[in-house]
């Protein structure tokens, strides 16, 4: 083929150039114009033909690279026309696909719930640490020296004294009122100056026993505990609490059943159940046919924690009521297997209302 051919045979094909997007316009950029390209290689043949061809070989060759450069500059357009054609088409006041923006952890859903209902009642919430001393756990709160809770099988200890158990020992709190402890020796001052000085708090929290973990227990679990200390805090008072409480929780027709029981801190101490939720009183088999499901542990303020805690406990009384969080995600969601709610499979955690 002569190079005029070649030339003539070059024009057709780039007047038939087409491209769709950018990478087909680069691909015929680079098959034609590049440095490599078709076009170019023939401007290098050309150097080598004999000098009375020049004039018009040299003229068709401009003519050809003009036209492969219009053609290209054309194509570009249209490329550049249909991807702005493509953007406006997509409508823009579309709303967004939802992003699944995950669920809050039935624990953390149980936990504000009793925080509302109690604060709607005056009760602020009041936290403290962990890692507890003695004092703070047990010795504030009338547990006597030999009192199995501060057993090792129960509490884990982070530093304790061979054989006895001393003040300064350090353990991982088994009950947040640990916190109540401290709440009360910070307020000590206040209740000796003030005659109407009081405190009403709840103490959420992360607390640790030492017992083998199955479907009903675990070494570690949450509680939400409250106390309130004032003039004249009758056991009335802390019914009346517990009864709002109860009815809030579990709707408007809950009974509850105080039965007396013990505890180092409170004196009397007594025991809640809620009439069952789930039969209404009748009797069914998740309350073992007896209409009642225990709730919470209650009492008042034993005088001796008052005293220890530097409020004269003949000007003040107080009551104190404790509860697990798990035990109310229980009764509320009847999850069975305790240990679910600490293996984070988002299958379970997904099921609760999300925020
Ligand atoms: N501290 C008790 C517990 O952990 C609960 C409780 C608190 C009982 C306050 C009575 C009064 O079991």
């Amino acid at each position: 083929m002569t190079l005029n051919e070649r030339i003539n045979s070059l024009r057709e094909r780039v007047e038939q150039m087409q491209a769709q997007n950018k990478d087909e316009l680069e691909r015929l950029r680079l098959t034609y114009l590049s440095k490599k390209g078709e076009i170019t290689e023939l401007f290098n043949e050309f150097r080598t033909v004999p000098k009375e061809q020049k004039a018009q070989l040299g003229q068709a060759l401009n003519q050809l690279r003009q036209a492969a450069e219009q053609k290209m500059d054309s194509l570009r357009e249209q490329v550049a026309q249909v991807a702005h054609q493509a953007e406006v088409r997509a409508d823009l006041t579309r709303t967004p696909d939802p992003i699944s923006l995950g669920t809050r952890h039935p624990l953390s859903l149980v936990r504000e719930e009793i925080i509302n209902i109690f604060s709607r009642i005056g009760f602020t919430v009041a936290e403290g640490p962990e890692v507890e001393d003695d004092k703070h756990v047990f010795g504030l709160l009338n547990f006597a020296p030999e009192h199995p809770a501060r057993d090792m099988q129960d509490t884990f200890f982070i530093e304790k004294e061979e054989g006895v158990q001393k003040p300064e020992d350090i353990l991982l709190r088994t009950h947040t009122s640990s916190v109540q402890t401290r709440v009360m020796t910070a307020a000590a001052e206040r209740f000796k100056t003030d005659k109407n000085a009081s405190i009403r708090v709840l103490c959420p929290g992360r607390v640790y026993r030492n017992e083998a973990i199955s479907a009903r227990a675990h070494c570690f679990f949450h509680q939400v505990e409250g106390l309130y200390v004032a003039r004249n805090v009758s056991f009335a008072d802390l019914r009346q609490a517990l009864l709002y409480f109860a009815q809030e929780m579990f709707g408007e027709g809950t009974r509850i059943r105080l039965r007396p029981s013990y505890f180092p801190f409170t004196e009397p101490s007594a025991e809640m159940d809620i009439s069952c939720h789930i039969c209404g009183g009748k009797g069914c088999a998740f309350c073992k046919n007896t209409g009642w499901v225990e709730i919470l542990g209650c009492g008042m303020v034993d005088p001796n924690v008052l005293d220890a805690c530097g409020i004269d406990s003949k000007q003040f009384s107080g009551y104190a009521f404790g509860m697990g969080v798990e035990r109310i995600a229980n009764l509320k969601y009847r999850v069975k297997d305790l240990r679910l709610f600490s293996e984070n499979d988002i299958r379970f955690l997904g099921q609760f209302q999300s925020c």
